[in-house]
């Protein structure tokens, strides 16, 4: 019998590649399978997010947990963000943990296994070009990784010392892998960094420098593609050259990430997000110009130190004036390692919960608006998964979640669909061709 591994991953779209990549060298190196029963696992791993304090403090009663209940000589893991920033305070506080693996050393698992207590978490390691084994969970799409690290100060984010300094993963490694991925069947390719649109800022070595709209183009050409989606991109980066690719290329899929993180200008400067509330404006208005269908997700923070009721105004504002597609707001949590959790001025608890409800609330309205407008509508969906209840559910090119009646056969395939049943978090539909 082979060894079996359990897999929980926490966290952005990086981790689940990283996730990925651990598995592959674990597969090919080691023999291990994957498991969905911990109690069955020879090797527990948790691919930990650090982003806010609620999940690092969850982490360690979900350690405690699998160490009660896996299997006598089982190995537990801690890998991601939380390892890198945590380190070797992970095993003093859980000595039963065996190994932590930084999210800038994914390439050391099969090193770390096999020594007892190692800390592998060197944010300056550059895993850039290193070839890692083959696995995807999902046969319809794949994720790539076009860079690593990050190079952004914002001064609420923990990510820099987490990933380190950025470095871009050269094009030709990048399409190659674009190509085995369509060979073997995927359709779609999700591009992966932590700051996307500034590709080709460094390379390890001397690699040919070409820019993020480059790379879209030279993906898209590859043959067995019919659809690239990328994430995420920074708000400052959006030139107008990456918008007219963006608008024109008829692969690239029309939905658009735009981190806002704050709509006041004075706020941004002091999150040092280097644009203003009317440059974000600009890009957002020029992108809904161009692209009529084209479906904006932002990230909003609210109660960063020193934000008053004037601030958090103008983030309704914009909200109001983009009217989002989708939201993924957050309070404020101040992280160590960052400028931001020395601010004086931070916002009290309460006055932070309140305005990520108010937020919440009108979004709700806005997205009740969104849905009803979609009924009758016909999006071209590329099915993906099977749900509960015989629906089988994939996305339309602008991201909306689209589910109908139906089954396997549907997975892999695109059809047009038409919207019977709009609801806030998916569209119900019939296939029609
Ligand atoms: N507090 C709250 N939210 C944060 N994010 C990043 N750092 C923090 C923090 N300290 C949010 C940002 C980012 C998303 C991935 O997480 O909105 O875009
Ligand atoms: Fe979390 Fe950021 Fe690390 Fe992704 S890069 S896992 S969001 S801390």
């Amino acid at each position: 019998m082979g060894k079996k591994l359990y897999i929980e991953t926490l966290g952005c779209a990086m981790n689940v590649r990283d996730s990925e990549h651990i598995i592959a060298e674990l597969k090919t190196k080691e023999s291990y399978d994957l498991t969905e029963d911990i109690n069955e696992a020879d090797l527990i791993l948790i691919n930990t997010c650090s982003v806010r304090e609620k999940p690092v403090h969850k982490l360690f009663s979900e350690i405690g947990h699998f160490n009660k209940i896996k299997k006598k000589d089982a190995k537990i893991g801690v890998c991601g963000c939380t390892a890198s920033h945590l380190g070797e305070e992970i095993i003093k506080r859980a000595p039963y943990v065996s190994f932590v693996l930084g999210a800038r050393n994914v390439s050391k698992i099969t090193e770390v296994l096999h020594k007892e207590k190692a800390v592998e978490i060197d944010i300056d390691y550059d895993e850039s070009t290193y070839a890692f084994s083959d696995f995807r969970s999902s046969p319809y799409k794949a994720y790539i990784n076009i860079s690593i690290g990050c190079d952004k100060q914002c001064t609420f984010c923990i990510v820099p010392s987490t990933r380190g300094e950025e470095i871009s993963i050269p094009s030709e490694l990048i399409i190659n892998e674009a190509r085995r991925a369509a060979q073997s069947g995927a359709k779609e390719i999700f591009l992966l960094g932590q700051n996307v649109n500034n590709y080709g800022r460094r390379f390890s070595s001397g690699d040919e420098k070409i820019n993020f709209t480059e790379l879209l183009r030279r993906v898209s050409q590859i043959e067995g593609i019919e659809r690239i989606r990328f994430t995420s991109p920074h708000p400052l980066h959006m030139d107008d050259e990456f918008l007219e690719e963006f608008a024109s290329n008829p692969k690239i899929c029309k939905s658009m990430h735009m981190p806002l993180q704050s709509g006041s200008t004075e706020i941004l400067r002091r999150m040092k997000r280097g644009y203003t509330k009317e440059w974000f404006l600009n890009r957002a208005f020029k992108l809904r110009e161009m692209v009529p269908d084209v479906h904006i997700s932002t990230d909003i923070i609210v109660g960063f130190p020193g934000e008053n009721d004037k601030d958090f105004e103008d983030t309704l504002d914009v909200v109001k004036k983009v009217k989002f597609e989708q939201i993924f707001s957050f309070k404020y949590s101040p992280r160590p390692l960052t400028p931001a959790k020395d601010y004086e001025d931070q916002v009290p608890q309460e006055i932070a919960s309140e305005r990520l409800s108010l937020l919440q609330e009108m979004h709700k309205e806005m997205l009740d608006d969104i849905a009803k407008k979609q009924k009758g509508k016909v999006f071209n969906v590329y099915f993906e998964e099977l749900k509960p209840g015989g629906y089988v559910a994939g996305r339309s090119d602008n991201n909306f979640i689209i589910k109908v009646k139906g089954s396997e056969e549907l997975l892999g395939e695109f059809r047009d669909v038409k919207i019977t049943k709009p609801g806030r978090l998916s569209l119900e539909g019939e296939v029609i061709a």
